[in-house]
């Protein structure tokens, strides 16, 4: 049975994974499992549950590293949870990323036919995650990990990501990411802006009271309460066309600088167009308690700093009231960067696979990532841009353009390309560690 519980966290069962902000730098792997035997799949969970880190231990011996599991729902059937539990987890995790693609504008060169294997297949049951500050200690993370799973019958790894922080310390469109993210009733953990109100803990851990009054948690308790959604998408950039389409779309460097600034809502440095609309200002983009506390609706109602319609103002509208409460489209996010650089200055695309391993979590797919992915990022209504969708994420067919309205002038981008395909992905559930221990 939920208990009716306020902010008082019980850190020592949820996963680390699901509440601290990711060292900088990182490295990190991906595993995912498929499980074809109940025992040995039950095995498993008992053993990564002595692997997985806790969100009480902040601080661990080997720094800021951690090991988190999580289990999908063709998973959680795999480890023979029964039908009647399985209901009473969240529709869309049921249904599965693939079988949500048209929600969620995975189409054409994103739809699911086109994924990775296994991504998106029944057969992809358990995600098992390391995560630290530099490739030896991730690799001692994994070797402790190794036991868990390794000479399992019936437990086989299927698919392995492993992503590194780029030496310039960005994402590889080249913008600083990591930035913001939101401060939670009872983690321990200050939010980026000081500015924002902390979120109820049930936003993004189950069986706690969210910001609706109301408290989620699957049943049985132990199996629910003290978890979250997990979401991971495989998120391919095309480098070389993003890097082409603002040069052919400036008139100089300056000029390159201040549109792609215009279009993510922050200089590549970090500093938000809000506090910096002229120029860039580096300092701030690394200085952490500045570079993100803003409004958009009190400082700049008009869009002129910060464009409407730009990703950052899609994805968190902040003060704005749009299509509701913006709190509760808020989300955790764990952007993890795989594939090598490509060259500063290239212009043509020499084939190699890089992006963005994005991962979410929160305690409602719908209403947090399912929402922002497909209203917010997907659709311009609500940001008065009509047809026009996010122009660095959004699922752009070459058709729609972008205006960057007066300052310094008023300029219009047409036909913009899509520069993120999505190579694959899975909704997961991220357990406590008594219910992997329970599983
Ligand atoms: C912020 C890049 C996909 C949601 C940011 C920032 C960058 C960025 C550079 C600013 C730094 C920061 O605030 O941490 C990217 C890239 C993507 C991607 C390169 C794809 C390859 C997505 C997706 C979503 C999303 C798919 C949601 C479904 C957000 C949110 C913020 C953010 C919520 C924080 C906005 C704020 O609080 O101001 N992203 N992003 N991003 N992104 Fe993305």
């Amino acid at each position: 049975m939920s208990r009716p519980r306020e902010a008082e966290l019980e850190l020592d069962d949820i996963q680390r994974g699901a509440l601290s902000p990711r060292p900088t730098p990182y490295a990190a792997t991906y595993l995912l499992f498929r499980i074809d035997d109940r025992v040995h799949g039950r095995e498993l969970m008992r053993r990564a549950s002595t692997a997985v880190t806790s969100a009480a231990e902040s601080v661990s011996p080997l720094g800021a590293t951690w090991v988190s599991v999580a289990v999908t729902c063709t998973g959680l059937a795999a480890l023979g949870v029964p039908r009647s539990s399985l209901d009473t987890f969240a529709w869309e995790f049921r249904q599965g990323m693939a079988a949500r693609a048209k929600a969620l504008a995975d189409v054409g060169e994103s739809s699911p036919e086109n994924w990775e294997a296994p991504l998106g297949s029944s057969g992809v049951h358990v995600a098992l995650t390391a995560v630290a500050p530099d490739p030896q200690l991730l690799t001692a993370a994994l070797d402790r990990a190794r036991p868990a799973y390794d000479r399992l019958p019936g437990v086989t790894a299927v698919w392995r990501q492993d992503c590194y922080a780029l030496p310039t310390e960005t994402e590889h469109f080249g913008y600083r990411d990591g930035v913001s993210h939101p401060a939670v009733e009872g983690s321990g953990i200050p939010g980026s802006n000081e500015l924002e109100v902390p979120l109820k803990a049930g936003e993004f851990i189950l069986g706690y009271r969210d910001e609706l009054g109301g408290i989620q948690a699957p049943q049985p308790d132990v199996l629910g309460r003290n978890g979250s959604y997990a979401v991971f998408r495989k998120l391919h950039q095309q480098v070389a066309g993003f890097r082409r389409y603002l040069k052919d779309n400036s008139t100089g460097p300056a000029d390159e600088e201040l549109i792609a600034a215009k279009i993510m809502g922050r200089w590549r440095s970090g500093a938000p167009l809000a506090l910096a609309p002229q120029r860039d200002d580096p300092g701030l983009g690394v200085d952490p308690h500045r570079r993100n506390t803003f409004l958009y609706e009190r400082d700049d109602p008009t869009g002129f700093d910060t464009p409407r319609g730009c990703h950052i103002r899609r994805a968190n509208p902040r003060d704005a009231s749009v299509a509701g409460e913006v709190r509760l489209h808020r989300m955790i996010r764990r952007g993890a960067v795989y594939g090598p650089p490509l060259p500063e200055g290239v212009l043509e695309d020499d084939g190699a696979d890089r992006g963005l391993m994005f991962a979410f979590i929160g305690a409602h797919l719908g209403r947090q990532f399912e929402f922002v992915q497909s209203q917010w990022i997907n659709d311009g209504v609500f940001f008065g841009g009509n047809d026009a969708k996010d122009p660095v994420v959004g699922s752009a067919d070459g058709a729609t353009g972008y205006t960057i309205p007066r300052r310094p002038v008023r300029r219009r981008l047409v036909a913009l390309p899509q520069f993120v395909v999505t190579r694959g992905g899975e909704y997961c559930f991220l357990p406590s560690l008594s219910a992997l221990r329970w599983l």
